[in-house]
């Protein structure tokens, strides 16, 4: 089935936020902070004012209006503390953006600044246990004796990796276009993942009830987490809009996402592990050292995989965080299980050759027959058919481990493995269907952020009704629709799906509509530890000349239940595969540690895979019934194929060159290090 809406994207007609055509639309373009900390002690906007077609100028000096609850992010204006370098402290509005743009650069402010902290370190004093780490997991867990379980191991490791400040790069910039009616309610065309939780943050943020907001996000050009939760650029395009009467227009520059849009939080995570001498795990520990800001705790899950993935008598993990003069990090790609699982992945894998195991081995070893950290039973659980299956594919028996021996010319040649989980989740939805003209119309406020959403819920609702499927009209992006989870943690075709589902029974019931609900049905789901699973396979091509690191061969084998549409699973697959390579090798953001904020911000310096970067790439999956998890029998596919890639390169390259390289990304420089 081709994606429902190929055709009005591939002709240009499918509208984005920054799009739509609005009669007598104005821009409002934001001044952003010079400093890292201090305070704001004057704001001039005179001569910004006096400039061509400039209609107003925001800022602290006359601070707008908002809910006094606002969350601190998206709070613009109200403060003269400066949290970090980047942060929005004043905008223009002005008849073009052109215009807008001009007068933000002559607004002058004038600080008073104060000394700045944005470097993290595992030393650091300031860093503390969170009460929780996200979603709501205890930041701490232990069982059994860790100290007796690594001293009575047969090999152990004890290592540290680190990855850096990583940023999302959607397609489309983040936008939004904010129009005041008559009567007071406001529309936003937002660049975001979910039209119901952005309106009821929007509405909450400047104090008004959430029926008097609507948003609508028909189409949006990727977001992988950074157009999850309300960013300050749709509160700006509000607030102006308020400010001068008219419809204002705010589009971030690739720049300014840098600054505004969240980032996956920089890691330090040590791992200690210990194997008897058949390889069964003694001892696990993964403690994550990460950061958020001064305004708002963003607690990354970072270390709570390893308390998924293997059986060990003793287990500790535990998340420590210290507040620096940053931005709040917010949602990248499976966010916690991707970094995480870097590191547990990595030191498994040098667990392995301490053991004189192989690392597939050691995983199949260790394989856990109930979730190691709350003994729950697993939904299902195919980790060891994954690895074996991948291990069949991709030739592994015929590896040789020892490493740094296999060279063709320049070319050291290796290949690495590793395992890969995200939680299978679901939220409430509602969802509404109805006949028309003998078609059926489906309506939910889900959003397509160009995974195929609309593709997969309009082949969700034809099965259930038993229809083909150019019979089904699925309507979304838009929060006056029922309401909606949004599109993230590799939940929206769960959650949207099953409401699809019960509302298509219902309507075949009475033969009219059918109108769902699934908050009792999610909250009356069994307590079980459900997760997909995954086994990346790598061979990677390193120069021992240059040091480039070249990956001539990815492979994904996936265990993520009723697979809704393939086509569909294979893009998110190889598309989450394609961003751990990403990270794997290129992708960095620098902390500018002299003036705050970040060095790299375009993607002329934050380096992501094109297509020559990717060579042989292939995702394949498992058929996998599980019955307790959805009406569809589906687990999220998202984000969980950019989980173990990063592990899965690192390891390959270690093979190949035989030098263990523990902090992303893995650059030529770092490969080459040893020889000097
Ligand atoms: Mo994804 S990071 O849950 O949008």
């Amino acid at each position: 089935m081709n994606r429902v809406e190929g055709r009005v994207k591939v002709t240009g007609l499918a509208t984005y936020a920054a799009e739509y055509p609005v009669e007598g639309v104005t821009y409002a373009y934001p001044v952003q902070s010079r400093i890292a900390k201090g305070r704001i002690t004057h704001v001039d906007a005179s001569r910004a004012l006096a400039m061509p077609g400039v209609l107003g100028v925001l800022s602290v000096e006359e601070p707008p209006e908002l809910a006094e609850d606002a969350d601190a992010e998206l709070a613009l204006f109200q403060s003269r503390d400066v949290a970090y370098r980047g942060q929005l402290i004043a905008a223009a509005i002005a008849d073009t953006y052109e215009n807008a743009r001009a007068a933000a650069d002559a607004v002058r402010v004038a600080y008073e600044p104060a000394d700045h902290d944005v470097g993290l370190r595992a030393d650091h004093p300031g860093l503390y246990r969170p009460e929780v780490v996200n979603p709501d997991y205890p930041a701490d867990t232990e069982q059994g004796d860790l100290e007796a379980g690594l001293a009575e191991a047969a090999a152990t490791v004890d290592v540290t990796y680190t990855t850096p400040v990583l940023h999302n790069n959607p397609m489309e910039p983040h936008a939004a276009l904010a129009l005041w009616a008559g009567d007071g309610r406001l529309l936003v065309y937002d660049s975001a993942q979910g039209a119901s939780i952005d309106r009821d943050i929007i509405a909450k943020t400047l104090g008004l009830p959430p029926n008097r907001v609507r948003v609508v996000s028909r189409h949006v050009g990727g977001g992988f987490g950074s157009k999850g939760t309300t960013r300050p650029h749709a509160v700006l395009a509000a607030l102006a809009a308020r400010a001068v009467g008219r419809p204002v227009k705010v589009a971030l520059t690739r720049q300014q996402m840098f600054d505004v849009t969240g980032y996956r939080t920089p890691t330090i995570q040590r791992l200690r592990l210990g194997a008897d001498a058949d390889g069964r795990l003694t001892a696990l520990e993964h403690v994550a050292y990460e950061q958020s800001s001064t305004l708002v705790e963003f607690a990354e899950q970072t270390a709570t995989p390893a308390r998924v993935m293997y059986a060990a008598p003793a287990l500790r993990t535990a998340h420590r965080l210290v507040r620096l003069d940053v931005a709040t990090p917010s949602w990248m790609r499976a966010p916690g299980e991707c970094p995480g699982m870097y590191a547990l992945e990595s030191a498994m894998d040098e667990l392995a050759y301490a053991a004189g195991l192989d690392p597939v081995e050691l995983r199949i070893r260790n394989d856990p027959q109930t979730e190691p950290d709350s003994g729950l039973p697993f939904s299902s659980r195919n980790l060891v058919a994954c690895l074996r299956e991948g291990a069949r594919r991709f030739g592994w028996d015929r590896r040789d481990p020892a490493p740094g021996v296999r060279r063709e010319g320049e070319w050291l040649v290796g290949t690495g493995v590793a395992a890969s989980t995200y939680p299978a989740r679901r939220m409430p939805s509602q969802a509404l269907a109805t006949m028309q003209d003998g078609d059926f119309l489906i309506q939910v406020a889900a959003t397509d952020i160009g995974t195929g959403a609309r593709t997969a819920l309009t082949r969700i609702a034809a099965e259930t009704l038993s229809v083909a499927p150019d019979r089904v009209h699925v309507e979304l992006g838009d929060s006056d629709l029922p309401a909606a989870p949004v599109a993230g943690g590799s939940m929206g075709t769960a959650s949207w799906g099953s409401a699809i589902v019960r509302a298509c029974e219902e309507l075949m019931k009475n033969g009219k509509e059918g109108r769902a609900d699934t908050t009792g049905e999610v909250a009356a789901d069994t307590r079980l530890a459900r997760h997909a699973f995954g086994a990346q396979f790598a061979e990677v091509r390193v120069s021992a000349v240059t040091g480039e690191v070249r990956v001539s061969r990815l492979l994904g084998v996936f265990a993520a239940g009723h697979i809704v549409d393939a086509e569909l699973a294979r893009s998110q697959f190889i598309g989450g595969m394609t961003m751990g390579l990403g990270m794997a090798l290129m992708e960095e953001t620098q902390t500018d540690e002299e003036f705050g904020g970040f060095l790299r911000r375009d993607l002329a310096q934050y380096h992501v895979p094109a297509c020559a970067d990717v060579e042989s790439i292939e995702a394949v999956w498992l058929e996998e019934q599980d019955e307790r998890l959805n009406p569809m029998g589906s687990k999220g596919i998202g984000e969980i194929g950019i989980v173990g890639t990063a592990a899965a390169i690192g390891n390959a390259v270690h093979h190949a060159t035989g030098h263990r390289v523990r902090d992303l990304p893995i650059t030529p420089a770092k490969i080459l290090m040893p020889r000097f």
